[in-house]
């Protein structure tokens, strides 16, 4: 048995992936859900939402190569003749786990080009290649496992590379966090014959190496909704702009990111069963909650959050456990 893989993915940069894993993990943790995630941007903006500056200290200055305390110092064996070793993970409460990410991590990036090509090989380089190109699933099923952990979450960064191109064919389920503006609806045209290619060529590859050594992940990738984010819309548009590119939105991801056929729905996101949330502007409850490194959900008026600021946390609470639940749904749990 396998822990399923959730990844919030977009190509194009700040739309909000960073925050929603945050919170969406916060949120399944007091749902008693058990929740490993992992940062695996090389920008590490998910490790430094989770812990402060002493403790992000002691984990990046102290490379120990017996025992890695990051993502990358996990997989860096791999890159000369060790195996994959198990990280020690940052327990921030009771049900929910963080792999740290770390800087080094693009200096991933090339192994895995290179491998993901060795893998439709055949013989001996099979496995050191499949190993490489799984590693990040692997060292993230293990955690899974020894904390009993019921789903994984992944955050990556904004681009179409081969390390996160290695994190989404391991993806079970895939997220799309979308602005409503012209350059998220560009970029849902080109990701998602990007996320149809990489499924195929996985697909292949599983394919090709027809006794493997060790469990790899299925390439499921099934994308299960988009959210949509009022923040991201870049220069402050008129209420009318963004009504007309929000209102695009359901049907481009059906043609981009399903590769529907069919005709268009009309559908408006508020109406769209595959919108599973409107996320709000937070404006002074991001630094706020950001101060406190913790979720906007959690601030008290002892935080700053009074008055109109103290409906808008609990508004955003409802919000959250709302979009959570319909994750859970949509992955089968609940
Ligand atoms: N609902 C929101 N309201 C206001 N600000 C937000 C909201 N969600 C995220 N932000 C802010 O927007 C910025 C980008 O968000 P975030 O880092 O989550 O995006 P990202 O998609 O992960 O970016 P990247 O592509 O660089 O990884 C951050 O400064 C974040 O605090
Ligand atoms: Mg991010």
């Amino acid at each position: 048995m396998t822990v399923p893989v959730l990844t919030f993915f977009n190509n194009k940069g700040g739309v909000g992936k960073t925050s929603l894993v945050y919170h969406v993990a916060w949120m399944l943790s007091e749902m008693r859900k058990r929740v490993v995630v992992v940062d695996l941007d090389p920008q590490t903006n998910l490790t430094t939402a989770f812990l402060d500056e002493n403790r992000l200290a002691e984990i990046w200055l102290h490379d120990c190569k017996e025992k890695p305390n990051t993502i990358y110092r996990a997989v860096r064996p791999l890159t000369r003749v060790g195996d994959l070793l198990n990280p020690k993970t940052e327990s921030i409460n009771h049900n929910l786990w963080l792999i740290p990410g770390d800087v080094a991590l693009s200096e991933f990036e090339e192994p895995l080009a290179e491998c993901w090509i060795k893998t439709m090989g055949s013989g001996d380089e099979l496995y050191r290649s499949f190993r490489i190109v799984t590693a990040f699933w692997q060292v993230a099923q293990k955690v899974a496992e020894f904390q009993n952990a019921d789903l994984i979450i992944a955050d990556i960064g904004p681009n179409l590379g081969a390390l996160n191109r290695s994190v989404l064919v391991a993806s079970d389920y895939i997220i799309i966090p979308l602005a409503a503006d012209i350059y998220s609806l560009q970029g849902l045209t080109n990701l998602g014959p990007t996320l149809t290619r990489w499924k195929q060529d996985w697909k292949k590859r599983v394919e090709n190496w027809q006794n493997p050594s060790f469990d790899i992940p299925n390439g499921n990738m099934r994308p299960i909704g988009y959210i949509c984010q009022q923040h991201a819309v870049r220069n402050n548009k008129p209420v009318q702009a963004y009504d007309k590119w929000l209102n695009k939105i359901p049907d481009e991801y059906r043609n981009s990111i399903l590769r529907s056929k069919d005709q268009p729905t009309h559908l408006k996101p508020d109406k769209d069963p595959l919108c599973l949330a409107t996320i709000k502007h937070y404006r002074s409850l991001v630094p706020m909650a950001q101060e406190q490194r913790k979720p906007i959900f959690h601030l008290t008026t002892a935080d700053g959050a009074i008055g109109s600021h103290y409906n808008a946390v609990q508004a955003a609470y409802a919000d959250f456990e709302k979009l959570t639940k319909k994750i859970l749904k949509k992955i089968q749990f609940s």
